[in-house]
């Protein structure tokens, strides 16, 4: 796969999150709407030890309004687990967590019972703005690099209600493949560490599958029988993305094309639903734990074939 996988400061959050869950009575997961399941940490029930949740569908206002409600019914169908859908940007909705909280832990409440809740989520999922938002002041920065915050940082959202925010990080290994290009698509892995011409066709793919109209629409062109490559030479000739002697500048249509899908462009997206997140989940847990069993093989062999070391009689000590 064309993405190079950072996982930023995941060990010194992972620690934080451990020392601090004991106290915590809400795990907040900010997840992006457009791709909740790639955007969710599979670390993260481990690492909470199952508190109760708050998954938050962020960037709501970008993202497809029919299969956010299933995400949103998928989340609330499990065990001491609310969701809700909304925009950071918007202060009403962001408060709207406050009330989410309060329901999931009905016991914490008052000066000498506070609300302790930990807020996590990946790069650029919007925490920042959420927390700017909640505080009426930038309490955060926007834009963050992943681990620029600081490792944690405690947010009086009411006398009796306090937040711990967390850096934005992602996990050590990726098991679904999809999630990569998803990520990358989204904005939450840097530019430079991800291929646009092999996220742009995967971005393709989706849009073909599910958004077709909204596609040809955008962009003017016929889409009828074509494929993921035919579709970005049509973008590239539509928007005059020609290099020197007339050839494509593929390049640049992958830009466009991911730019247009971040910013809302091609219109409400959503890249993933429940059902085919949890298919990819369960292929990319046989194809990874072949690979992992293929690396211990080979440990092993390796082992076998070493020659072993010599062992070096000890000079006798003494004169
Ligand atoms: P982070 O702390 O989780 O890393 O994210 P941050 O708040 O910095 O937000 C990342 C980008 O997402 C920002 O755009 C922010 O305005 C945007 N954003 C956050 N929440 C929402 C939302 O609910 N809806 C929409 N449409 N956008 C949202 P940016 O400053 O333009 O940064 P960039 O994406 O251009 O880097």
């Amino acid at each position: 796969m064309a993405i190079q996988w950072f996982p930023g400061h995941m060990h010194l959050t992972r620690q934080a999150i451990a020392e601090r869950i004991e106290d915590i009575d809400v795990v907040i997961e900010l997840l992006d709407a457009r791709l909740p399941g790639s955007s969710a940490n599979p670390l993260l029930a481990q690492l909470t030890r199952r508190k109760p949740a708050l998954k938050i569908l962020n960037k709501q206002d970008l993202a497809d309004t029919q299969r956010t409600r299933e995400w949103l019914a998928h989340y609330n169908a499990q065990p001491a687990t609310r969701a809700i859908a909304l925009d950071a940007n918007q202060a009403a909705a962001a408060r709207r967590l406050i009330q989410a909280c309060r329901e999931l832990a009905p016991s914490r409440v008052g000066m000498a019972r506070p609300m302790r809740v930990l807020i996590c989520g990946i790069p650029n999922v919007g925490k920042s703005t959420l927390i700017n938002t909640l505080v009426g002041k930038r309490a955060a920065r926007t834009g963050d690099e992943a681990g620029i915050t600081r490792i944690e940082q405690r947010i009086v959202l009411e006398d009796d209600f306090y937040l711990w925010d967390t850096p934005g990080v992602l996990w050590p290994r990726i098991i679904v493949a999809q999630s990569g290009y998803h990520l990358a698509a989204s904005g939450a892995i840097g530019r430079n560490a991800f291929d646009e011409h092999e996220v742009a066709l995967e971005l393709l793919a989706v849009l073909l599958r599910a958004y077709p109209v909204s596609l040809a629409q955008r962009y003017q062109i016929e889409i009828d029988g074509l494929n993921e490559e035919a579709v970005l030479a049509a973008i590239a000739r539509r928007r005059g993305a020609v290099a020197a002697r007339g050839q494509l500048n593929l390049h640049k249509a992958s830009e466009a094309l991911i730019h247009d899908f971040r910013c809302g462009g091609i219109g409400r997206i959503t890249l993933e639903t429940p059902q085919e997140f949890a298919l990819w989940l369960e292929q990319g847990k046989v194809l990874d734990a072949n690979r992992q069993a293929r690396k211990e093989q080979l440990v092993q062999e390796r082992m076998i074939s070493l020659p072993r070391k010599r062992s070096v009689p000890r000079r006798p000590s003494g004169p």
